[in-house]
């Protein structure tokens, strides 16, 4: 079984990033054969950037994902833009993507409205690019977050299109969503999803933020006016907190439900405190053990950029053909 995930480089990754996704892609490595995980510098240029700043991004999500637990010789971690492969793989893919497909796409509809210089053609294709990310390395398995769902169905299609056209060719991925956790929302407006771009400083919770900050921004979370501990859709601040809790711990909702039944929001809101803090701490250590050593992380990069490209480049190879691109 193959899994491949992708991460956009940012050094502020934040709670739900750890939840949604990082946390499947370190259980992935011992199923994955292998686990491909990327961190996606092409997708990041989309929208404005500044490139000093990008590289260095990148070697902070570097650090983050080898600080929460990914391990270079249980999985291969690499940078996007190391590997040409994906950028061809994209252009080629785009012959069978319709346009309104990507028109339909919600984060392009989120992300351009956002725009107030330059809506890019870049993040039109981001998608096929994507699309291009799982493909190119048959993966059959895409851990994400909620919000990525729609990229994954589209991504199928894509699959399944390629090959009806231009015979069997590559693999049509499944998505894998955590059945807990798959869309944590931001502290203060709990209606929203946790967002690196679209939400307050108050209402994220950086993976790399201290005890002080996380104390301070779960005791100010925005809830209800009720008193009771429990999940529902009248109560979106408070399931959210149980929510968390609840992957914290490692068990379902109604086990949390059942500890703090009768218990007042503050006396709650200090316990998930503590709870979130405990369990970043060894993250945020191990991150500043690790990003530091820039020559060690460079390196592990473009080790794992020639193994993914040993595995992307057969796949071009037999897509080139299929197409009939280029010479034989
Ligand atoms: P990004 O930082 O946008 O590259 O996202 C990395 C991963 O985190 C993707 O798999 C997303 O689906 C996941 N993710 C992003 N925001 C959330 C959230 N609020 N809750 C759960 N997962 C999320
Ligand atoms: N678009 C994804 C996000 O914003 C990141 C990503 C890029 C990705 N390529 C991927 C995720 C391939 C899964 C598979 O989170």
């Amino acid at each position: 079984m193959r899994i491949f995930s992708g991460i956009q480089p940012t050094g502020r990754k934040h709670l739900g990033n750890y939840i949604g996704a990082i946390r499947q892609y370190v259980e992935g490595q011992d199923r994955g054969d292998p686990a491909i995980y990327c961190i996606v510098d092409l997708h990041a240029i989309t929208v404005p950037y500044q490139p000093s700043e990008l590289r260095r991004a990148v070697l902070d999500t570097t650090a983050m994902l080898l600080a929460a637990g990914l391990d270079p010789d249980r999985c291969v971690l690499f940078r996007q833009g190391d590997v040409h492969e994906h950028t061809e793989l994209c252009w080629l893919l785009t012959a069978v993507t319709a346009h309104g497909e990507l028109n339909r796409m919600t984060q392009f509809k989120e992300k351009s409205a956002r725009q107030r210089e330059l809506v890019s053609a870049g993040l039109f294709l981001y998608p096929v690019l994507q699309a291009a990310d799982v493909l190119a390395y048959r993966a059959h398995e895409v851990p994400v977050g909620e919000d990525q769902r729609q990229h994954v169905e589209l991504m199928r299609e894509i699959a399944i299109r390629f090959n009806n056209r231009f015979g069997e060719t590559l693999v049509v991925p499944e998505v894998r969503v955590p059945e807990v956790g798959a869309r944590i929302m931001d502290l203060q407006a709990p209606t929203d999803k946790m967002s690196t771009t679209a939400s307050t400083e108050q209402g994220t919770l950086y993976v790399l933020d201290d005890e002080k900050a996380i104390t301070k921004k779960i005791k100010s979370a925005v809830t209800d006016s009720g008193s009771e501990v429990r999940v529902a859709a009248d109560k979106p601040g408070i399931s959210n907190l149980v929510e968390v809790m609840a992957v914290i711990r490692g068990v379902d909702n109604p086990t949390i439900e059942r500890e703090f039944d009768g218990q007042q929001y503050g006396a709650f809101k200090q316990a998930v405190a503590e709870a979130v803090a405990d369990f970043l701490r060894p993250v945020r250590e191990r991150y500043e053990e690790l990003r530091p050593d820039e020559a060690g992380l460079q390196q592990t990069l473009a080790e794992g950029a020639e193994r993914a490209q040993a595995l992307a480049s057969a796949t071009l190879r037999d897509v080139r053909h299929a197409m009939g691109v280029g010479g034989e």
